[in-house]
């Protein structure tokens, strides 16, 4: 019996028309990959940005074999992991939250939906040349239209060999083979108003400071509600960490609580908050809004909404965080917001969490604070 593609769903991602859980790119990374894949062994392959887990569990099936498996959204994470559950597959599927050595160490297979950041791409290509078998044999495929050239490129700069494969269905392979020069990813490190940033490739920013960011940080006051251990600022949408380090960096006393649903926004996080030495005092954890937070608990939060889902724009996160900012602040708790001038949140912000006004606004950013009413 071939692999139920049919049955794999995005949830908890968004669902609707035109948004699929498998695509073009997906069928030609494991047709081009399948005899290679059927020479691996247990636990020899590895799948990465596999959006819904289509490679990891079309291989799974296929070969009867355990499959590593890492997916930097964390609801793409959890579609994997239901997904496996549907087709009966979970036993054969290891999460790593974290891409890592061993996420890669020995793999002789890698199936890699490729990033659209060159230095994720290099990021990726590098540990996997410095931590899997000299005979993997690397599929990385994508749309051609989120394809350029330079990634044969970056790929040829840790395996002698690139090829690519002939197009189907506006997508591509490129097949890389005989690693060399293996490294670990390194953060890029900046030095911002009194925090040390860093920020690995395919974070928000990477280390830079983002110009709403900056703007949010010029306007907080001096004084502000709650900070203590049971009541700590949260930094929702944490990117690199820049907002919690600065407001633990301001006020030596006070916690914070930061969170991203990117594993490596995440890892980003966790290294600007020791470079930064607050660490004991900021705690970031990978989590989709504010799961985890009581309702009602919170006095401030922070947040610089993300407006690009993928390669998709898409207008519903924002919305979703701002609703579970709602639900987490206590009566007159604020949610510092900053966001695009043109994309108008301010009547979602009133409707969604209460009172809402302007504190700032600059050709390209507005800072509002909302009141939960
Ligand atoms: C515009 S960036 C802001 C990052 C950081 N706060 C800063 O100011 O540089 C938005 C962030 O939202 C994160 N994000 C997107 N959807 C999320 C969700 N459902 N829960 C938590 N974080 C999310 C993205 O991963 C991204 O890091």
């Amino acid at each position: 019996m071939s692999f139920p593609f049919d049955a794999l769903r995005r949830t908890p991602d968004v669902e609707g028309p035109g948004l699929v859980a498998v695509d073009a790119a997906d069928r030609l990374i494991l047709d081009e990959s399948a005899s290679a894949r059927g020479r691996c062994g247990d636990g020899e392959l590895v799948a990465i940005g596999d959006s819904y887990g289509a490679l990891a569990l079309a291989s799974a099936w296929d070969g009867g074999l355990g499959v590593r498996v890492h997916q930097d959204a964390l609801s793409g994470e959890r579609a994997i992991v239901a997904n496996a559950a549907r087709v009966g597959l979970s036993d054969r599927i290891a999460v790593h939250e974290t891409l890592g050595g061993a996420t890669v160490r020995g793999a002789r297979v890698v199936l890699l939906r490729l990033p659209r950041s060159l230095d994720a791409l290099r990021d990726i290509a590098g540990l996997i040349a410095a931590h899997a078998a000299p005979d993997v044999v690397v599929y990385a495929g994508g749309r051609i239209k989120h394809m350029s050239i330079a990634m044969t490129a970056v790929l040829g700069e840790f395996f002698t060999r690139v090829d690519v494969t002939h197009a189907r269905q506006k997508s591509r392979v490129l097949v890389a083979s005989g690693p060399h020069d293996g490294r670990d990813p390194q953060a890029d490190a900046a030095h911002v108003d009194g925090v040390d940033v860093r920020g690995f490739a395919g974070t928000f920013g990477g280390a830079r400071l983002d110009a709403g960011t900056r703007l949010l940080l010029a306007q907080l006051p001096e004084r502000l509600p709650g900070g203590s251990v049971g009541d700590p600022w949260l930094d929702l949408a944490c990117g690199n960490g820049v907002i919690g380090a600065w407001l633990a960096r301001r006020h030596p006393e006070a916690h914070v609580w930061s969170c991203d649903q990117s594993a490596v926004a995440a890892l980003s996080a966790r290294a600007t908050m020791t470079a930064t030495g607050v660490a004991d005092r900021v705690h970031v954890v990978r989590a989709d809004a504010l799961e985890g937070r009581a309702d009602a608990s919170a006095s401030l939060i922070t947040l610089n909404p993300p407006f690009h889902s993928g390669a998709a724009v898409t207008g519903r996160i924002a919305p979703h965080l701002f609703a579970d900012a709602a639900r987490v602040l206590r009566p007159v708790g604020e949610l510092w917001c900053v966001w695009n001038s043109p994309l108008g949140y301010r009547g979602a912000l009133e409707r969604l969490v209460g009172p809402t006004r302007q504190v700032a606004r600059d050709p390209r950013f507005t800072v509002t604070v909302s009141t939960r009413r």
